[in-house]
């Protein structure tokens, strides 16, 4: 497979709280590039970024059917099991997709994945990048410069960046380095951060931020059971960024308030399942995190998206929207179903016109539909409900990560019953 750097290594060094201004300045015209659209604090911005497109009349077109499917989502599983059996037995293996009868492209065969025995790293992983609604149409795949996983998925179809044909492939699996860190092994760091996570615990424990997010998810119509986190990031182990060390701190909690509340119920409800997925996460977060509650489960794509069920809260701290975790979710419930809450910053959409989506929305139609079925929680998390010492461990970040947030409850179905089973 190509390239073989960590695109989500990247997204990391590039984590900023702070939303990019959606207007854009006027164009250069000294550009000589006609896809170019203006520049930004020094970043050239292109169409695929900003220009809009008509996600609604294209979902319509084939029969707004759901695509990332818990069926399509096992598929894409096997592909990855394949991938990394065919690279741990140092093969060579082209994988190919091929569009059902049903799906547009059908009759075509597409390449979504290669692995070369002689042209990777012993310490490669594979990695599944989704594309969203924005991605797969083909106004979208027809200029030049385009996303990532885009340009992935022409390189592997031999069209590396010439105006080409349609690719219409939801997916594309990627080789990316293993995280080779070995923080893990100083113990006596490790020791002073089990110290530090349980010092900073005992704060949030007793801030009236951790109340308020415990109440809110008390107060679900749907009783919460399982929590399943995507980009929650790697604990800051030298530089400082205590917002994730918050954001986990929160998660667990979480689960432990309502393991408490089960238990005072009389209920004989299993404890609360933790599903961590993040592709940043090193050993010493595995190590440290499960120190903190034992059972936490790490997985990868797409068994994070897989684990969602009807009683799930769903977390989703700052996510690329290369990563459309929202769309996924929604095509993965049946219509008018989908998890217990949600909490995501960003899910606003770009532009006012009807059908129209960019590329960093989160929402498509359908998913815009499936949080018609949900309340936002109107209660405010702002940084002052954090204690004092929390408030001065935030000093320098840009905000407070909750203060981007918005929660979202399902509201209680009259047709299905609370708590029913995972589809
Ligand atoms: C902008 S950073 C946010 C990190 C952290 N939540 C914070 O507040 O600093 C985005 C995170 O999403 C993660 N990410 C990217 N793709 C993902 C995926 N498919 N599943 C889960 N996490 C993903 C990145 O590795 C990164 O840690």
């Amino acid at each position: 497979m190509a390239l073989n750097h960590n695109p989500f290594i990247e997204l990391l060094a590039d984590c900023s709280l702070e939303d990019r201004d959606e207007t854009p300045p006027p164009t250069n015209n000294e550009s000589q590039d006609d896809e170019f659209v203006y520049y930004e604090s020094g970043e050239p911005y292109y169409k695929w970024e900003v220009n809009s497109f008509n996600v609604a009349e294209f979902e319509e077109r084939y029969g707004n059917r759901p695509i990332f499917t818990r069926e399509f989502l096992r598929y894409i599983a096997k592909k990855k099991d394949d991938a990394d059996s065919a690279l741990q037995k140092d093969k060579s293996l082209t994988l190919f997709h091929t569009p059902r009868i049903e799906e547009p492209g059908h009759g075509d065969r597409f390449i979504i994945g290669e692995v070369r025995d002689s042209h990777h790293y012993d310490d490669d992983i594979v990695s599944v990048r989704y594309l969203s609604r924005v991605e797969l149409h083909p106004e979208f795949q027809q200029l030049r410069r385009t996303s990532e996983s885009v340009g992935l998925l022409r390189e592997y179809n031999d069209d590396v960046d010439t105006e080409g044909d349609w690719l219409p492939v939801p997916f594309a699996l990627q080789l990316v380095e293993r995280d080779q860190s070995t923080y893990h092994a100083d113990v006596n760091k490790m020791g002073e951060w089990r110290d530090h996570l349980q010092q900073m615990k005992k704060f949030w424990i007793n801030s009236k931020a951790c109340k308020d997010i415990g109440d809110a998810i008390l107060g679900c119509p749907i009783p919460v059971q399982r929590i399943v986190c995507f980009g929650l990031g790697t604990l800051p182990f030298e530089a400082k960024d205590f917002n994730r060390v918050l954001e986990h701190l929160m998660v667990l909690q979480l689960a432990e308030l309502l393991d408490e509340t089960n238990k005072e119920k009389g209920s004989s409800i299993s404890p609360v399942e933790v599903f961590l997925q993040d592709p940043a996460y090193q050993k010493k977060d595995r190590q440290l995190l499960q120190g903190l509650r034992q059972g936490v489960k790490f997985v990868e794509d797409p068994q994070g998206v897989l684990a969602i069920d009807q009683n799930t809260l769903v977390i989703g701290a700052f996510v690329p929207t290369a990563f459309p975790l929202m769309q996924i979710m929604a095509d993965s419930f049946e219509e008018g179903q989908g998890p217990a809450a949600f909490l995501i910053d960003n899910i606003q959409r770009r532009c006012d016109e009807p059908g129209m989506y960019k590329s960093n929305d989160r929402l498509s139609p359908r998913a815009e539909h499936m949080v018609e079925n949900y309340t936002k929680h109107s209660g405010v998390f702002s940084k002052e409900a954090l204690r004092k010492e929390l408030q001065e461990a935030l000093v320098g970040h840009p905000r407070y990560w909750m203060e981007s947030m918005g929660l979202w409850t399902r509201k209680k179905d009259e047709q299905a019953p609370a708590g029913k089973a995972a589809p």
